[in-house]
């Protein structure tokens, strides 16, 4: 079946054409450009540049996999999850597009999608899996039991791990989006300089925490000079504490639901370290380690088209009354 994604839910206008776990297109036009100059998305801004290239960025799907809008046999659109202004661009094009040629339409939560991303990446990760999905907007633990039923084993407390890594870059002079500027970095900086905090490392929950983390850099540089702090060993001694965290809570939830397999998604699933560290500590451990490949860790809507596809064969569909929610539980997906 040739699913039509849509995903509009933040600061990506993003169409894709895929077929029978196949991506024939997925293009992405990323508005990053338009909001370092602010040091992080604007809602507002993020939405009206949604409404002025969503019809360009479908077309352009639709071109570069060679087919006519009349190919496509279902429409999936990221329509729970993320900035509201941004979201009814997203489910207000597909609407359209689903009434007029009168094609099948799905609502789909944005985690969801990042699943997805994973398993288009690893179409033969086992069920039931850990999927770790840790992004600019969330860091959240779920159990996939099997295709689209899931359960969210931690979730963040407070701030989500790509925005730790936005808002140290940014009080280190680093502009934005800060994780890759870290990552690179952290690359010759010295892990060991500065002994960060691990954040809840007794509560014996599979939760997360980052807050007081970025809190605890700020604090330690608060006044200093930035242009003659060493930013690498900093970058690498911070990088250092969010991936421990992440990967030590992400072990321990795959070893207490008792499943051999951990997938990883979302934008800060491109990070090189913590890349590193997982395997090592997946090897230790014995776990099988699943990355989603890194085209399909940022927001995309090949994830949206894929998930959209496996709730059809589900026999799912929305009618045309589907509205954008902004923070709808995974669990409540359906
Ligand atoms: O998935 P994504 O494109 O959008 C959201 O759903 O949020 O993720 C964007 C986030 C940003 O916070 C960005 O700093 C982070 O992913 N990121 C990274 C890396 N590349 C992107 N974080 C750490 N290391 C990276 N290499
Ligand atoms: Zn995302």
């Amino acid at each position: 079946m040739l699913v039509l994604g849509i995903e509009t839910s933040c600061d990506e206008t993003a169409a894709a054409l895929v077929a029978d776990g196949h991506i024939l297109s997925n293009v992405v036009a990323s508005q990053m450009d338009l909001h370092a100059s602010f040091g992080g998305v604007v809602p507002e801004v993020a939405a009206r540049k949604h409404v002025e290239v969503i019809g360009y960025v479908i077309n352009e799907a639709l071109g570069s996999a060679g087919k006519a809008l009349e190919d496509v046999e279902a429409i999936a659109v990221t329509s729970r999850y993320g900035l509201i202004g941004c979201l009814v661009v997203g489910v207000a094009a597909a609407k359209a597009l689903a009434y007029t040629l009168k094609r099948p339409l799905v609502g789909i939560h944005h985690i969801e999608g990042h699943i997805f991303a994973n398993i288009l990446s690893n179409p033969h990760i086992p069920m039931p899996h850990v999927c770790l999905t840790v992004s600019g907007g969330h860091t959240m633990l779920v159990y996939v039991k099997d295709l689209c039923q899931y359960e969210v084993l931690g979730n963040t407390l407070d701030d989500a791990a790509g925005e730790a890594f936005d808002k140290v870059a940014k009080f280190l002079g680093l502009g934005f989006p800060g994780g890759p500027v870290i990552d690179r970095l952290a690359a010759q900086g010295d892990r060991t300089a500065y002994n960060f905090p691990r954040p809840l490392r007794r509560s014996g929950t599979v939760d997360f925490s980052f807050s007081g983390l970025k809190t605890a850099v700020v604090n330690r540089f608060k006044g200093s000079d930035i242009s003659t702090l060493p930013v690498s060993d900093i970058a690498a001694s911070f990088q250092e504490a969010v991936v421990e965290h992440l990967v030590s809570k992400t072990v321990q939830a795959a070893s207490r639901a008792d499943v051999s397999a951990i997938g990883v998604t979302g934008g800060v699933a491109m990070n090189s370290r913590l890349r590193e560290v997982f395997a090592e500590r997946c090897r230790q451990e014995g776990h099988q380690l699943f990355f989603t490949r890194t085209d399909l860790c940022g927001d995309n809507a090949a994830m949206v088209a894929a998930a959209g596809a496996a709730r059809l064969a589900h026999g799912e569909s929305a009618d045309l009354y589907l509205s954008a929610v902004p923070n709808a539980p995974l669990e409540s997906a359906a």
